[in-house]
């Protein structure tokens, strides 16, 4: 049989090794901890899980500020920690994932230490941005930081260097073949170890043109560029097509020689998957091609309102794209960059959106928590960690409220994640939302994620393409409904706050909300629930 490669069509569970699970009473999650809970990931049917980074970082921003790509970080364990976590994953048959950070190191990387104590012009130098000021003493032009502020910061003798992210985060200068070198060392380095592929953190970003030029409108530029900041599509997209810094086309000749790295593991089926924001949206699809990556993440499903025609432009287009390049989708509810589903769009609607989105075909991505319907954690000013956070003065709070640690047990925050005090505060609320409580409780968001993941395993997975059924798209009449069809199972989305009846054959396989009734041979969904049903 010739069966799909294992990524295909996999279920891929995010964890942040820091909010897991806190193996040894200092407040962080830690390497021991994952491994020592796999078997909870294994159970709830996921194929493979991507690690955020672990490795040596002063933790500016979460580990993505790496100072040195090869190593553990003391605070998560060590390398024979790492190798643990992996061979107990391949044992239970879960694939891991790690996150490698290409566009910028941590400051105190000792390249940038190098480069900070050598003269401009120097070799040291050369593997980052180095320039000198304007004649008047100002950064080399006019980009802000995505995280805000400037995006150059000015060393001793007056050059500055570019950060598109935080001060300690100088991005690395992918004209300079060194980098190269350095990044297929550390790619090789890590799938020796016995990783299965990586995620491509800024993916778009590595490659910088004319960087001594200047942008019409930056602040327009980085609002655009964020999330959190609400501006009117038409305006918000214009000035997408502006960015001097992401995709490039040279970032495409650097993921041609990667894959020809992966492809020389000829026994391993090692993957890739990249973080890339770009626009148009057509453009993700060069990502993709036969010689360059696996996957590229779709990134609309973190914003795209609960809305019918919304969620179908969205999955069709995503469709569509991928198609033309003969790559399947991949689709994310939530990460460690943007606000928990449950909480952006309410509990029971994130469970259907879950249901609607896992008998896609493609890649699907659990960011951890998910699993138990978690929301944003509330936190205090003081309790804050993220950059963004420092760098707009506090005016945006940051990535910190979907990266409280994972309730586990107990009656009592932190519920069991740690024996100390956890790095961020686990809210007492959160009590009906552990592992345990929802061990106990048939109707929770944790069983029916695995009831949902085992069913896609047995009825969809490999099934090819979707139908949109006409009906349910179309016109007035259906405006809150959602339907596809896909191998043997109907999947049916309704997106009112009432209860609508639906001419379906077949028993229903799982609903989101609660149980499905027939009525006058109709089955009746109920209000902001997601059903599929098997003919
Ligand atoms: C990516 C990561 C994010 C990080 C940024 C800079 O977007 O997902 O967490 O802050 O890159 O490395
Ligand atoms: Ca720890």
């Amino acid at each position: 049989m010739n069966s799909a490669p294992w990524w295909k069509e996999a279920t891929i569970y995010q964890i942040y090794p820091r909010s897991f699970f806190d193996s040894n009473g200092d407040g962080e999650g830690d390497l021991t901890g994952i491994t020592a809970n796999l078997d909870y990931v294994k159970k709830l049917g996921v194929d493979a899980i991507w690690l955020s980074p672990f490795y040596t970082s002063p933790n500016k921003d979460g580990g993505y500020d790496v100072a040195n790509p090869r190593d553990v970080d003391p605070r998560f364990g060590n390398l024979a920690d790492a190798k643990k976590l992996i061979d107990r994953a391949h044992e239970l048959g879960l694939r891991v994932l790690a996150d490698i950070v290409p566009n910028h190191f941590s400051d105190q990387h000792e390249w940038f230490q190098a480069a900070l104590n050598s003269p401009a012009g120097s070799i040291e130098r050369s593997r980052f941005h180095f320039y000198d000021a304007r004649p008047d003493g100002t950064p080399p032009n006019n980009w802000i930081s995505l995280f805000g502020g400037p995006s150059w910061t000015q060393v001793d003798d007056g050059q500055y260097y570019l950060h598109l992210f935080d001060s300690s985060q100088p991005d690395l200068n992918w004209d300079n073949p060194e980098v190269h070198a350095d990044f297929e060392k550390t790619l090789r380095f890590w799938i020796e170890l016995g990783v299965d592929g990586f995620r491509i953190d800024v993916a778009h970003g590595l490659v910088k043109e004319d960087v001594l030029a200047n942008h019409p409108d930056p602040q327009g530029l980085s609002n655009a560029l964020r999330l959190d900041v609400a501006m009117d599509t038409e305006k918000r997209n214009a000035l997408l097509l502006t960015v001097p810094y992401f995709d490039r086309q040279g970032v495409h000749e650097i993921y041609r020689k990667w894959r020809k790295i992966f492809d020389s593991y000829e026994d391993r089926e090692i993957m890739a998957v990249a973080e890339a924001w770009v626009h148009p949206p057509v453009n993700a699809t060069r990502y993709v091609r036969a010689d360059e990556l696996h996957q590229v993440f779709n990134f609309d499903l973190l914003t795209a309102e609960f809305k019918a025609d919304v969620l179908f432009d969205v999955i069709e287009r995503s469709i569509a794209l991928n198609a033309t390049v003969n790559a399947l989708p991949t689709w994310a509810l939530s990460n460690h960059d943007s606000p928990r589903v449950a909480s952006r769009i309410g509990s029971e609607q994130a469970r259907a959106l879950a249901l609607f989105v896992f008998a896609l075909p493609g890649s699907t991505y659990v960011f951890a928590g998910q699993e138990l319907g978690l929301p944003d954690g509330e936190l205090e000013d003081s309790d804050r960690a993220d950059p963004t956070f420092f760098r707009t003065n506090g005016e945006i709070k940051g990535r910190d409220g979907a990266r409280v640690p994972l309730p586990w047990k107990g009656d009592s925050t932190p519920f069991g994640f740690s024996t100390g005090k956890p790095w961020l505060p686990i809210s007492q609320d959160w009590k009906p939302l552990t592992v345990e409580s929802q061990e106990l409780d048939p109707k929770s968001s944790l069983h029916l994620y695995r009831n949902a993941l085992e069913l896609r395993t047995k009825h969809l997975t490999g099934k090819g393409g979707i139908t949109w059924l006409e009906s349910a798209h179309h016109g007035e009449k259906s405006e809150n409904l959602l339907s596809y069809s896909r191998g043997e199972v109907t999947v049916v989305l309704n997106l009112a706050d009432s209860a609508a009846e639906c001419e379906i054959s077949g028993r229903a396989l799982i609903v989101s909300g609660c149980v499905i009734d027939s009525h006058d041979g109709k089955k009746v969904i109920p209000a902001r629930s997601c059903a599929w049903f098997v003919a």
